[in-house]
């Protein structure tokens, strides 16, 4: 049996966390979660659900969204979601941590048009409601492969974890002041594509230890990029800001990492003792600076899944050939549902939400309904769910259950593909489509 077998009902979900000695607020009153959210943007999100970004590692030639990606956003908006956050897509090729990862250019401009266009058509069709899409605007930093099985890894900072973790050699060179400059180019680039494809907003990606997330942490980098909290956080700050002057016709936003887990002075909101636990001082003061910037939403989240994979997806089975780490996914989950409950209580007035609720399975819709109930969050996120039973969101709105024969595993599935470079997607619940090799 397994060391944390998966929790059958609420009864046993309060149990659970009594002996944890964990909250997490549970409710059966889907109101909160029906309520259409107007952001300040002007734009308003049909409801609280959000697919967060799930890539599919599945582009064409020039980086463009192939038949499988129209599949994977037409089963989103079919699924009743309000918000669609589009997943992970570089901004130059370079930037890209798969060979197949979306990449927008001027050759595959039209057809991300396109996509946005269907995603947006399916759900008006279907429910009668406008979604709001945004576009995550990536660059992969420390773990880029632009070139199948052919790592090219670009880095803010050495780093005493990560580069042994990751077998990075002490000489191997930093990207340079000036490559930055010019990288702030490319995500304009990229945000005026965005807008002509009729995206509603772009995230600056900043999260997962990509290259944006490591250079909030760069505590040990030079010059006007890396050390203080100012110059460690200019990158993200100026890119949001022009993106907010040079593009008005979309709204700017990030999917931000509050809490790396990785040691100090390696990792963003982490304690500077033991990196165990999390210090959202730093991002809260980051978050006060985006909010002047002008984000009408911030998606927050926490973890690197190429290292600590507990903290952003608590699973039930680690991907194969990797060890598990000995903690109680129910505890992952919960410490991601109250670090996102922090940062949203410190901005009562500016939305956020979170992710990482997969390992709960059918047990989803009375946490959902309870953090946002309790204004623990404006918005619920759903990752890996989204790849196994899109249509939770409508099911959880129409019958507040969700089919314990559809939910996600954790089983790590999908992230074993994304580790092969193989389309990403679903291996139990869309196995006619995804199978592991
Ligand atoms: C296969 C796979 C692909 C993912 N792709 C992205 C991505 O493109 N961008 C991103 O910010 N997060 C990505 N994530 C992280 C998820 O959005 C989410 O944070 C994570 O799965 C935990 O939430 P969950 O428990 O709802 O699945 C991905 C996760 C998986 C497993």
């Amino acid at each position: 049996m397994a060391k944390y077998p998966f929790i059958k009902n609420y009864e046993e979900l309060q149990a659970g966390l009594a002996q944890l000695d964990l909250t997490i607020p549970l409710s059966d009153d889907l109101i909160p979660a029906a309520k259409p959210l107007i952001l300040d943007s002007g734009l308003t999100i049909p409801n609280r659900f959000v697919v967060q970004p799930m890539e599919g590692f599945d582009s064409g030639p020039n980086g463009e969204p192939t038949e499988l990606g129209f599949r994977r956003y037409e089963r989103f908006a079919e699924g009743g979601a309000g918000l669609i956050w589009f997943e992970a897509t570089a901004v130059l090729p370079e930037a890209r941590s798969n060979e197949q990862q979306f990449w927008l250019n001027e050759k595959s401009v039209n057809r991300f048009a396109a996509l946005e266009e269907h995603t947006k058509s399916v759900a008006r069709k279907k429910y009668g409601h406008e979604i709001v899409s945004v576009l995550q605007l990536t660059h992969s930093g420390r773990y880029s492969k632009p070139v199948r099985h052919n790592r090219k890894p670009v880095i803010a900072q050495h780093s005493a974890v990560l580069d042994a973790a990751h077998n990075i050699p002490a000489d191997y060179p930093l990207i340079t002041d000036s490559e930055l400059d010019r990288l702030q180019d490319a995500y304009i680039t990229a945000a005026k594509r965005a807008a002509k494809c009729g995206f509603d907003g772009v995230d600056i990606k900043s999260c997962h230890g990509y290259l944006l997330n490591e250079l909030l942490g760069a505590f040990t980098r030079e010059g006007k990029y890396g050390g203080s909290f100012g110059n460690r956080t200019r990158f993200l700050r100026e890119t949001m800001q022009r993106v907010k002057n040079e593009v008005p016709q979309v709204f700017v936003t990030s999917r931000l990492n509050v809490y790396d887990a990785v040691k100090y002075p390696y990792g963003f909101g982490t304690d500077k003792e033991n990196y165990q636990v999390w210090d959202l001082t730093e991002p809260r003061q980051l978050a006060a600076e985006l909010k002047t910037i002008g984000v009408p939403l911030l998606n927050i989240t926490v973890g690197n899944p190429y290292f600590n994979p507990h903290f952003n997806r608590p699973y039930a089975t680690p991907v194969r050939g990797t060890e598990p780490y000995d903690e109680n996914p129910l505890y992952g989950v919960v410490r991601f549902v109250n670090i996102v409950r922090e940062m949203q209580q410190a901005f009562p007035d500016l939305p956020m939400f979170g992710a990482g609720t997969a390992w709960l399975r059918n047990l989803v819709p009375g946490v959902a309904a309870g953090i946002l109930k309790n204004n623990w969050a404006t918005l619920f996120g759903m990752g890996r769910s989204s790849f196994a039973y899109p249509d939770a969101p409508n099911d959880i709105l129409t019958t507040n259950v969700m089919d314990i024969k559809k939910v996600c595993l954790a089983c790590s599935g999908c992230t074993e593909l994304m580790r092969a470079e193989e389309p990403t997607g679903c291996v139990i619940r869309d196995r006619f489509f995804y199978a592991l090799p």
